[in-house]
């Protein structure tokens, strides 16, 4: 009696987890949404895309706010910020050119 019973419920469950399996494997295709924003050209526009682009987009940069007060201090402090409080592994030999690039392009 368990016997008969327990075949089946057996059969049953290696059945879904075979499906289970099946709908995990799936590939998974999708469109990613385009990059929303890039850093503006200008000079060591690199160094700043290889020091600035690892934690967060490029919208961080653009949104700050502009004008003759948001220049060279501004941004120095920012990159500090960036090293001292969050950890970014920036070259000091490069601060001073991303600085440059920020107060020059933004
Ligand atoms: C190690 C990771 C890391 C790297 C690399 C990094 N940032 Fe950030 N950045 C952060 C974090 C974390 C925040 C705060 C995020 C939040 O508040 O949501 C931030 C925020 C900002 C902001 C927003 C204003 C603020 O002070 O919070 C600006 C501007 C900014 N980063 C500029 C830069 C620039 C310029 C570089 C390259 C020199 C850079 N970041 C590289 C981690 C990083």
């Amino acid at each position: 009696m368990t016997r008969r019973l327990a075949l089946p419920l057996l059969a049953t469950a290696a059945i879904s987890a075979l499906g289970l399996g099946a709908v995990i494997a799936a590939p998974v295709s999708y469109k990613l949404p385009d990059e929303t924003a890039a850093f503006k050209p200008g000079p060591n526009l690199e160094v700043v895309q290889n020091n600035c682009t690892g934690c967060h987009s490029a919208d961080y940069i653009a949104i700050q706010p502009r004008g003759p007060k948001y220049k060279t201090d501004f941004w120095k402090a920012e990159v500090t910020k960036m090293i001292k409080v969050y950890g970014a592994p920036i070259d000091e030999a490069d601060v001073a050119r991303i600085v440059d690039y920020l107060a020059a392009t933004y």
